[in-house]
């Protein structure tokens, strides 16, 4: 059993901190039958039990810093669904419903978009080109920062510019083991990210320094540890417990980690802030 973290304030009471709202999807059907990125082995065991009792203490964490959490109902045949994070992007109640790169995880799409829909979001929209959500389209303050390389084209980038209004940055992402934007940057608040640059091609580099010049910059063995794969309420960050150096440099920052572990989940490439989907109500 994975033990629950000390108590942290809820987000609620602590200044310049919003209450957020989740989608998280239980690992009911977790398996890695197929490999679409580097992590995945489908010859190595995985125990799904273990897979939920740590999506479990993740749920708990979340809602005991004052978030909620909705829940997608997870589907047989659609191993990959625990992360909800790739199948929409949600900026002022606008759902851009994620279009899948590989047909195995395609039918996540219809699933994200009956439940906005049946929670009743009145802008849902399936996107034309290839994007996987919040994996590869943060929601940066004024921006979305936006990736390509792996998953999600620079056609899509345009597209989520149109839909959901924002401006898009596009960043390229050339390692095949950081192949979601979520696994290589961090948005920490509107203004803040933390990322790691070995990620990232050079003009995506050069733009991110332009942007952020006081980032807080992981090294090699914390990103390994998926440390990028973090959620931040602006102030508390969930991020693997094995990213420690991530964690002095988050506290050094006035940030409050808060160490969660996933190890089933990461033998799908998966982390923390995969499972979670922010729903950024109008
Ligand atoms: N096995 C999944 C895939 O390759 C993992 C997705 C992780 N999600 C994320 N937001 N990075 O698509």
């Amino acid at each position: 059993m994975n033990a629950l973290p000390a108590p942290v304030a809820p987000a609620r009471s602590a200044p310049g901190v919003r209450r957020r709202r989740y989608l998280l999807c239980p690992p009911e059907h977790f398996a890695v039958e197929y490999a679409i990125n580097p992590w995945m082995d489908p010859d190595r065991p995985v125990d799904r039990d273990g897979a939920l009792r740590q999506w479990n203490a993740l749920a708990s964490v979340l809602r005991s810093l004052g978030h909620r959490v909705d829940l997608l109902a997870p589907r047989p045949g659609l191993p990959d669904m625990v992360f909800t994070a790739n199948g929409a992007t949600v900026v002022d109640g606008r759902v851009l419903v994620a279009r899948f790169r590989h047909r195995q995880r395609a039918g996540e799409s219809a699933a994200h978009r009956r439940w906005f829909e049946a929670a009743r979001f009145r802008q849902v929209r399936t996107a034309a080109e290839v994007n996987e959500g919040e994996g590869d389209l943060l929601v940066a303050g004024p921006r979305i920062l936006a990736a390509s390389g792996f998953r999600t084209t620079t056609a899509a980038h345009q597209e989520a510019e149109r839909v959901l209004g924002l401006p898009v940055v596009s960043l390229r992402l050339t390692d095949p083991r950081y192949y979601h934007l979520d696994t290589a940057l961090a948005v920490l608040d509107d203004t803040r990210v933390m990322y790691y640059p070995d990620a990232f091609a050079p003009e995506a580099r050069r733009l991110l320094r332009r942007l952020y010049p006081d980032a807080i910059l992981a090294g090699a063995p914390d990103a390994a540890a998926f440390g990028l794969n973090a959620i931040s309420d602006g102030r508390h960050v969930v991020l693997p417990a094995a990213a420690r150096g991530l964690a002095e440099q988050l506290r050094a920052a006035d940030f409050v980690p808060v160490p969660v572990s996933l190890p089933e989940l990461l033998k799908a490439g998966g982390g923390p802030k995969c499972c979670v989907l922010e729903i950024r109500s109008a």
